[in-house]
């Protein structure tokens, strides 16, 4: 167990969850990691299919192998979404890591052929991150690595087999700053009838 305080409750942890992108030297146990994955796997899923398995990687120069293949097709898709210009230049800088240094980069992957894998993958996504906060861990989603980590090669390298695709890519650490939850707008009710 990282946490040396009590466990937040749900609520909490949904109010407290903030993507992390700066972390603590000092990785996370594999006892940890298989907490946060049986956390993911307690997410609802539909026709109890659980279309879903995971990669865990925590060898460093890996992921920066990865984060160094990923950054140039990561910055071209910024630059054809007409991302801002401060994005940009964090991303072309040589050493940016797309995985803000953390430790652990945990991999959804879901059936491509399954119609509700990516929704249940994506429950399963915020389990995870909420199990994390709760454990006063710091995560964040990382979509800009999935087109890369979704190619042939990649895929290979790390067993991800060819029925199925990464979905939701997440970094997992100790965060080394505290830090606020980020605003939201109140919900947009469209009907109450
Ligand atoms: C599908 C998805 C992809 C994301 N990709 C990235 C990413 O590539 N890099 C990053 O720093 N944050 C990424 N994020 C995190 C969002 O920027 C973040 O959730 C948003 O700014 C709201 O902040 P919060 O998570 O702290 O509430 C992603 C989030 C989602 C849901």
């Amino acid at each position: 167990m990282v946490h040396l305080l009590a466990p937040l409750n749900t609520l909490e942890a949904i109010n407290q969850r903030r993507s992390v992108r700066s972390f603590c030297s000092k990785g996370i146990s594999r006892e940890t990691v298989r907490q946060l994955l049986a956390a993911a796997v307690r997410a609802p899923t539909a026709m109890h299919q659980e279309p879903w398995a995971f990669a865990v990687i925590q060898d460093r120069q890996l992921l920066k192998s990865i984060s160094d293949r990923a950054k140039p097709l990561a910055l071209a898709e910024m630059q054809r979404a007409d991302c801002d210009a401060e994005v940009l230049s964090l991303f072309a800088h040589p050493n940016f890591n797309i995985f803000y240094n953390a430790g652990t980069l945990i991999l959804i992957c879901g059936q491509i052929a399954n119609p509700m894998a990516v929704a249940d993958c994506w429950l399963a996504a915020e389990n995870l991150m909420l199990a994390a906060c709760a454990m006063s861990l710091g995560s964040c989603v990382i979509g800009s690595a999935s087109e890369t980590l979704n190619t042939p090669p990649i895929k290979a390298e790390l067993g991800i087999p060819d029925d199925m695709q990464v979905l939701a890519p997440i970094i997992v650490g100790v965060p080394d700053v505290a830090g606020k939850p980020s605003p939201r707008k109140e919900p947009r009710i469209l009907c109450w009838k």
